[in-house]
């Protein structure tokens, strides 16, 4: 009698605190700018700094989790150049990369997994109206539904949790615990579904602290007071509060500590998704803590960084992985070295830049490594990489041995320099790769990729700044693929994808 006392009073006092959240939640959240989901005591640095360490352990033994839908919330929607295009690309090339290391892939056969996306979220309600098509259909894609039934890997569930964990442009990573067109119907099922038994008492998770959140999109949301979508996207407090109080017989169930700041494990409440009611959804885990090397937050400071969700989606579509040797050339402050040792840790990293230290404080560099316990460069030399002498340096590098990965942002005044110098500076980049090539003294290894952006003014033909045939077999390289980045409305950035084929 006593202890079932002691448990009412426990039960009653968590729904309380659960009801009760949206205050503390919001200070958090108003301050912070950002979701408080996790206990941030991670080892690595990898992951977005409001992930809990757990998250990526979170994914219980006992549940039937990896049947079940996934939705992807993708990131950078403000920016017009973070297309769907390349957040596919970007995430294609990472799981490949993943899968690749884990097959040691001797073959040449290129791997494209079969995974694919449909929009998750509906631009019918009123206000859409007034969206242009461009417009809706990013709000419609903000979410996608994964499709990975023809993924069949075993580990489907850990391929795809860590390709999340290092892309940039994924904000948060879900799996559907269950659907209802009422709240009572939503609990009622997610307890049916059995999908958070592992948060139940005995369960594996039992113990961790979990809370809850709404979210309401498309004609759930009361538009004019909401932010559709994206990381400040909130619901009133009124209707969370609601919603937590319609499902109590689902949450009373929940046996680990309600934590409103930190908690373990974030369920979340959508409601607006295309084709369903009411969603309850689990965050399994999210994209690259991209932030953590944002220029201002960095010692080298010079004019020209590379913008921290740029340098991870190129060394994504490098594929880098475990032990691999990548070169920059033209390396700057290394915004692109350091998303490499993010994503793997094992990586030898080398960067040329011919400015000097005054321009390019390569002490400063290394401090933006070591002050984040990033693996150091082997090496930053200093120089010109069109000059034969400094590539010698860099193999000599990494024990004279060619690059798994060439990948750079090469310098931007490419106007003046057509005019001072008939080649671009990747025309000149493939001429060098040619030229060590046939000395074999190879500079990008059989197989190995260059990953390059090329600037592109409207009105200016492209091809103009891009290796022809003659120089891409000249270098043993093969064109992969090519996808732009608007930047303004006369400037876009291309990023381009060879392969050493020869
Ligand atoms: C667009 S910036 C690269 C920015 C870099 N990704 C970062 O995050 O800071 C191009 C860099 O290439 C350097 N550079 C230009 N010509 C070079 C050459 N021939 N060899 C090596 N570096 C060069 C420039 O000094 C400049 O720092």
């Amino acid at each position: 009698m006593h202890d079932r006392g002691v448990a009412m009073n426990g039960i009653a006092m968590k729904l309380s605190l659960l009801l009760l959240q949206v205050i503390p939640c919001t200070v958090a959240l108003t301050s912070t700018g950002r979701l408080v989901t996790g206990n941030f005591h991670s080892s690595s640095q990898l992951y977005s700094s409001t992930a809990s360490s757990s998250q990526a352990s979170i994914a219980p033994t006992d549940s039937k989790t990896d049947r079940l839908q996934k939705i992807i919330h993708w990131r950078g929607e403000k920016e017009h150049g973070n297309s769907i295009q390349l957040r596919h690309y970007e995430f294609k090339s990472a799981l490949a990369s993943i899968i690749e290391g884990e097959q040691s892939n001797t073959d040449d056969t290129p791997i494209e997994p079969d995974i694919s996306f449909t929009a998750a979220l509906s631009s019918t309600f009123e206000s859409a109206n007034e969206m242009s098509e461009y417009q809706k259909d990013s709000y419609e894609n903000a979410m996608q539904y994964i499709n990975e039934e023809n993924l069949s890997f075993s580990n489907n569930f850990d391929l795809i949790q860590e390709t999340v964990q290092r892309c940039a442009l994924v904000r948060s990573l879900f799996e559907i615990v269950s659907e209802g067109e009422t709240f009572e119907e939503l609990a009622r099922n997610a307890i049916q579904s059995k999908n958070l038994n592992d948060m139940m008492k005995n369960g594996s998770s039992a113990n961790l602290s979990w809370r809850v959140r709404l979210r309401q999109y498309g004609d759930s949301a009361k538009a004019e007071k909401q932010k559709q979508y994206g990381k400040k996207m909130r619901s009133p407090m009124k209707d969370e509060r609601e919603a937590i109080n319609q499902m109590k017989d689902l949450f009373m169930e929940l046996a680990g500590p309600v934590d409103l700041k930190n908690a373990d494990i974030s369920l979340y409440i959508f409601e607006g998704l295309k084709d369903k009611k009411k969603v309850l959804a689990r965050l399994l885990t999210r994209g690259a803590n991209t932030s953590s090397i944002a220029p201002k937050t960095r010692i080298c400071i010079t004019n020209t960084p590379l913008c921290p969700l740029a340098s991870f989606t190129m060394n994504n579509v490098g594929r880098v992985k475990n032990n691999f040797k990548v070169l920059d050339p033209f390396c700057g402050s290394c915004g692109i070295l350091l998303a490499t040792t993010m994503i793997e840790p094992s990586v030898q990293t080398v960067g040329i830049e011919i400015a000097h230290n005054g321009a390019v404080n390569r002490d400063n560099i290394m401090k933006d490594f070591s002050s984040r316990n990033l693996t150091l460069p082997a090496a930053i030399i200093k120089g010109d990489a069109m000059d034969k002498s400094v590539r010698d340096k860099a193999r000599a590098a990494v024990g004279n041995e060619p690059f798994d990965v060439i990948i750079t942002d090469p310098p931007y005044n490419i106007r003046e320099k057509i005019l001072s110098c008939p080649d671009s500076p990747l025309i000149n980049l493939v001429k060098c790769i040619a030229s060590d090539r046939k000395k074999e003294q190879r500079l990008l290894a059989l197989g190995g990729r260059l990953v390059v952006f090329v600037p592109n003014m409207d009105g200016d033909d492209i091809a103009e700044v891009m290796p022809n045939e003659i120089a891409l077999k000249d270098a043993g390289l093969k064109f992969v693929n090519m996808v732009e980045q608007p930047l303004n409305d006369s400037l876009s950035r291309w990023l381009v994808e060879y392969k050493c084929i020869a």
